[in-house]
């Protein structure tokens, strides 16, 4: 055979295989569909709404959603779960609309379905990377089992500013402990395939730099360079994209000048093209409209910038569906974008196998099977314990002895409606675990609880109007400040210890909940104040959404164990922690500030060139007059009721040359009397390069448990892969030098050896 024939027939060969390829195969079906879509119907796709009646989660609903649905002008339903009532929905778009394409269904499945998980900062506290994936494996099956497909999760915003409400939401200020939790989440959400009707499509939010909010007020202004940005904010999107999340939010603010949604670098130059994302970008909550308000020009305007910058669905605003076919029309916007955008969302449907089946997730019978199990909430309740951070401990106060009598007080210490936190979209607060009822579970017949309120969360009455403003959640006592603390002190008196249980509502963080002041409310102050006259051992469980300001707490208390909002087992954990059932292990993933005015405050900051050495009369150095430079509580910090000592770091070699792996290890001992966890942790600061380098980053951790008297070694490979750093002209690379490489308990405690790396 002549050599062209022999090519032709080979090129014949390889099309053939190519249509047999799954993709191939999804190719020739959309574009057959296309094929029959009218420009209407494409644009419909192109639309996602939340019809009223259920969990709104913005200041707006959709309206004529059954209208819409059967005229083909809806993609995607979100807010309603149950397969009973989402088969509704379906069955209308699959039997009266004209092509019967069936619909997405989303939901902010944010820590965990019913079975609520600790709120996601507390989650990151665990640094525990396979619990972390299964919590999102749990949510993902009762979030299929419930009818959805896809859920608005992981939020991966890197914040460093505990003002901003929704640092709740976030894995902290980490982009190395925040993109490996990224994925983690993204496994745990799609599996490795969406065959199984128990994966479901994730959603990585909010592309990008949501978390970097001016003064930490929600939905503010961003602006930052690109070498910032790169360095420290989009590594965990990246993460996302690398791991195959199915879809990317953008998110509500500006940057560069040019608001997320309608930023074509972001979404299209970088997203699309430089990090090579395939799936659907839908926008944030009417984000398309909200560029008016940034100045953008009118709906129809921004939408059709939207659609230009790549987004392809527009969340509740409706911009898309109303203004689309007129940009077309006036030749401001193609035929491609629309075909592009729509084609994305039907191939998010055809993976997910709607088309064979649209109701593949709405087995009936699923709920009561796979929602809020024994074992579901037995995970639960070990993942909360895990989450907690041991701030202090003095005299060993904890844990408690399962004798004598305890005074349980504050706010939270016998609540049933916060105990869930921020974003419990479809948890059910009255299947939480209240603290006292955590305690009589645990504590067992010997103890005596003496239970008193001791305080509302707050006695700003404004405050409570607003908190309450969408599911009133605090309850208010009504009797006086004063006889409240009276009555708790009189409960202090006969006690043994008290316990306090304070801090915030939580509707204090979350979406719109940012504060300026982030310590726990005055009166809650007022009411610890008068319990520390009594001169009895003073033990605070906090719980909060956010780091606060615990200067007077830490000088006061003889134990703190940051809690956060537990999840639906909040009450058992924290008891499990108390009482010493579960010896806690977390350490925290944001910085805790001694006071607001040190925010932004991070671990990995610059040095300046005038750094603060310590000499408080040194006039002309970078710091304060009135507070230290460090935090209260640094990142990576937390205690445990035993005691780990660290050996000297020990290195494989002290001079390297280009790919070569250093091994670096510390010998942790456990030096206490209890069984306990360590999170070992690896610093690398790169003192000099060619560009200012942060003082240290996190490389590397191990979590170790250790016996008491028990030592173990432990091992860190480097290679120059974690050397790497962005250079002015954003290339991602190492330069030789001179690396100092720091283990230790947390980002402040840490033993050092230094190497000599050249390239
Ligand atoms: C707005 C929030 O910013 C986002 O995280 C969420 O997914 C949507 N609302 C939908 O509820």
């Amino acid at each position: 055979m002549k050599k062209t024939s022999l090519l032709l027939l080979a090129g014949l060969f390889q099309l053939q295989v190519q249509a047999q390829t799954p993709e191939a195969k999804m190719n020739t079906f959309i574009t057959k569909l296309m094929g029959q879509m009218t420009i209407d119907e494409k644009i419909g796709q192109l639309n996602l709404v939340t019809p009223g009646g259920f969990t709104a989660t913005g200041a707006t609903v959709s309206q004529n959603v059954e209208a819409n649905i059967k005229a083909g002008k809806v993609g995607g339903l979100f807010g309603i779960y149950d397969p009973t009532l989402v088969r509704k929905p379906q069955e209308l778009a699959v039997k009266n609309s004209r092509l019967h394409i069936p619909l997405l269904f989303g939901l902010d499945v944010i820590h965990g379905h019913k079975t609520s998980f600790p709120i996601p900062l507390g989650i990151s506290s665990t640094w525990d990377l396979e619990r972390i994936e299964k919590s999102a494996r749990i949510a993902a099956t009762e979030a299929t089992a419930d009818g959805l497909n896809w859920v608005f999760s992981p939020m991966v915003d890197i914040a460093r500013d505990p003002r901003w409400g929704r640092i709740s939401e976030s894995s902290g200020e980490d982009p190395y402990l925040g993109s490996l939790i990224a994925k983690a989440m993204i496994r745990g959400y799609q599996g490795t395939s969406f065959k199984e009707t128990n994966t479901v499509l994730a959603c990585v939010k909010h592309f990008a730099l949501y978390g970097a909010a001016e003064a930490g007020r929600d939905y503010n202004t961003v602006d930052m360079s690109r070498i910032k940005m790169f360095e420290y904010y989009l590594p965990p999107y990246k993460a996302a994209i690398d791991a195959g999340v199915g879809s990317v939010m953008t998110s509500f603010n500006e940057i560069d000048a040019v608001p997320a949604t309608a930023n074509k670098w972001l979404v299209t130059d970088l997203l699309r093209n430089q990090w090579g994302f395939k799936g659907l970008v839908v926008t944030d909550y009417t984000a398309i409209n909200e560029m008016i308000a940034h100045g953008l020009g009118d709906l129809k305007q921004v939408s059709a910038l939207a659609l230009k910058a790549g987004t392809d669905m527009d969340m509740v605003g409706e911009g898309f569906l109303t203004t689309l076919k007129q940009s077309l029309n006036e030749g401001k916007i193609t035929q491609k974008e629309i075909d592009q955008a729509c084609r994305r969302i039907l191939e998010a449907k055809y993976k997910l196998g709607l088309f064979d089946d649209p109701y593949r997730y709405l087995d009936e019978s699923r709920p009561a099977k796979e929602i809020l199990t024994p074992e579901n909430r037995a995970f639960a309740r070990d993942l909360a314990a895990r989450s907690h951070v041991l701030l202090k401990n003095s005299n060993q106060t904890l844990p408690l002895k399962k004798s004598g009598s305890i005074a349980l007080i504050g706010p939270l210490a016998d609540d049933r409606k916060n105990m869930l936190g921020t974003w419990n979209i479809a948890g059910d607060w009255k299947k939480a675990v209240t603290v006292a009822e955590g305690i009589k579970n645990v504590a067992g017949s010997d103890v005596k609880i003496n239970y008193a309120k001791g305080a509302n969360f707050t006695t700003d009455t404004l405050l409570i109007q607003r908190l309450n403003a969408q599911n009133g959640l605090v309850d208010v006592d009504p009797r006086s400040p004063e006889v409240m603390i009276e009555e708790a002190v009189k409960v202090a008196r006969q006690s043994d210890v008290i316990v306090a249980v304070v801090g915030e509502a939580q509707e204090m963080s979350g979406e719109a909940s940012s504060r300026s002041d982030i310590g726990i409310p005055e009166n809650q102050k007022d009411l610890l104040k008068a319990l520390k006259k009594t001169g009895k051992p003073l033990v605070l469980v906090l719980m909060s959404g956010r780091p606060l300001t615990l200067t007077w707490e830490n000088d006061n208390a003889d134990a703190m164990l940051e809690a956060w909002f537990g999840g639906s087992e909040s009450g058992n954990a924290i008891a499990d922690v108390l009482f010493g059932n579960y010896n806690p292990a977390g350490k925290l993933t944001a910085t805790f500030p001694r006071n607001v005015g040190q925010i932004p405050i991070y671990y990995n900051h610059k040095n300046t060139g005038r750094p603060y050495e310590g000499v408080l009369l040194d006039k002309f150095k970078s710091r304060y007059l009135d507070v230290p430079n460090d935090p209260l509580f640094p990142f990576g910090y937390g205690l445990s009721y035993t005691t780990f000592s660290y050996s000297e770091v020990k290195l494989s070699q002290t001079t390297l040359k280009g790919n070569q792996t250093l091994q670096a290890s510390v010998t942790v001992k456990n030096t206490g009397k209890y069984t306990g966890e360590e999170v070992v942790q690896l610093y690398i600061s790169d003192p000099v390069a060619s560009v200012t380098r942060s003082v240290k980053d996190l490389k590397g951790f191990q979590k170790i448990s250790l016996k008491p008297g028990e030592s173990k070694e432990v091992t860190f490979r480097i290679t120059p892969e974690q050397l790497k750093f962005y250079t002015t002209d954003l290339k991602y690379d190492w330069e030789g030098g001179e690396f100092s490489i720091q283990i230790g308990t947390n980002s402040s405690d840490v033993q050092t050896a230094k190497v000599q790396w050249a390239k």
